[in-house]
């Protein structure tokens, strides 16, 4: 199964939503194309009513990591699962370097989202200047480390990464599939090692930044990739299409 999941960011309305979703409900899905849309938080509740007999599942953009309370602005688990939400993403870049979540808030926040049986989309990635001073590898481990640390066994077996190098993300500059390949593998032996010593483990580990209906075929041929998070090209539903569908076969 591949994972095609649509990180709309700050962008549509309400109505604009409605009429994507009018048209990407009727495409018939494969079981090996599994397609989410993390839409703003304003756009979740009418989308869920939207696609109830669909199999197209709803994400979060994020999460506050209590349950309720004096904390204005966010948005609690609970109310995630009152509108029908299946996924959260956590620990984007954008949410790391323009709101300073740090590995604390992010674990906390991923132990929060399984307590209420959301499974996080947890992202990782190194900056433009981390991979040129080669500390691409240590950057990733250490997000998996801090991250992961408050989960257990059987809640890291369920988790989705995603790798999203920053210099990727709405730049146009997309990892060649050698380099997301390569880490991609980093990733799989790093949480194979640390966390699955006595069993084979098969955690989920999509791609994201800058993946496009040109470059979604060599993207999803390299090794340990089971899908792709996607911002732009999802915007648009002939874009999304093209990526879900990148086989080319109408099934
Ligand atoms: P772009 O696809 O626009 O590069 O964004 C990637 C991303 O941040 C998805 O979460």
């Amino acid at each position: 199964m591949k994972y095609f999941v649509a990180n709309w960011k700050m962008h549509k309305t309400c109505a604009e939503a409605l009429d994507f979703l009018e048209y990407f409900k009727n495409i018939s899905l494969s079981k090996e194309e599994y397609v989410i849309i993390a839409p703003p938080f304003t756009l979740l509740w009418p989308l869920s009513k939207s696609l109830q007999d669909s199999k197209i599942k709803l994400s979060a953009q994020n999460m506050y990591c209590e349950d309720k309370g004096a904390f204005t602005g966010e948005i609690s688990p609970i109310q995630l699962k009152d509108c029908n939400v299946d996924y959260v993403i956590i620990g984007h870049s954008e949410r790391r370097n323009i709101f300073h979540e740090d590995n604390e808030l992010i674990s906390k926040k991923l132990k929060k989202a399984f307590e209420y049986n959301i499974t996080p989309i947890f992202c990782v990635g190194e900056t433009l200047e981390q991979r040129q001073k080669g500390l691409t590898f240590d950057t990733i481990s250490n997000q998996l480390s801090a991250g992961l640390a408050k989960l257990s066994e059987d809640e890291i077996s369920k988790i989705i990464i995603a790798y999203e190098p920053v210099w990727a993300i709405g730049t146009g500059v997309n990892a060649t599939p050698e380099q997301a390949e390569e880490v991609h593998l980093f990733i799989n032996s790093f949480i194979q090692k640390n966390y699955f010593k006595n069993k084979n483990s098969d955690v989920k580990i999509l791609y994201g930044g800058s993946v496009t209906p040109s470059n979604i075929k060599d993207l999803m041929n390299i090794s340990k990739i089971d899908g792709v998070l996607v911002g732009g090209a999802s915007l648009q539903q002939e874009s999304f299409l093209k990526i879900v569908k990148y086989k080319g076969e109408d099934k």
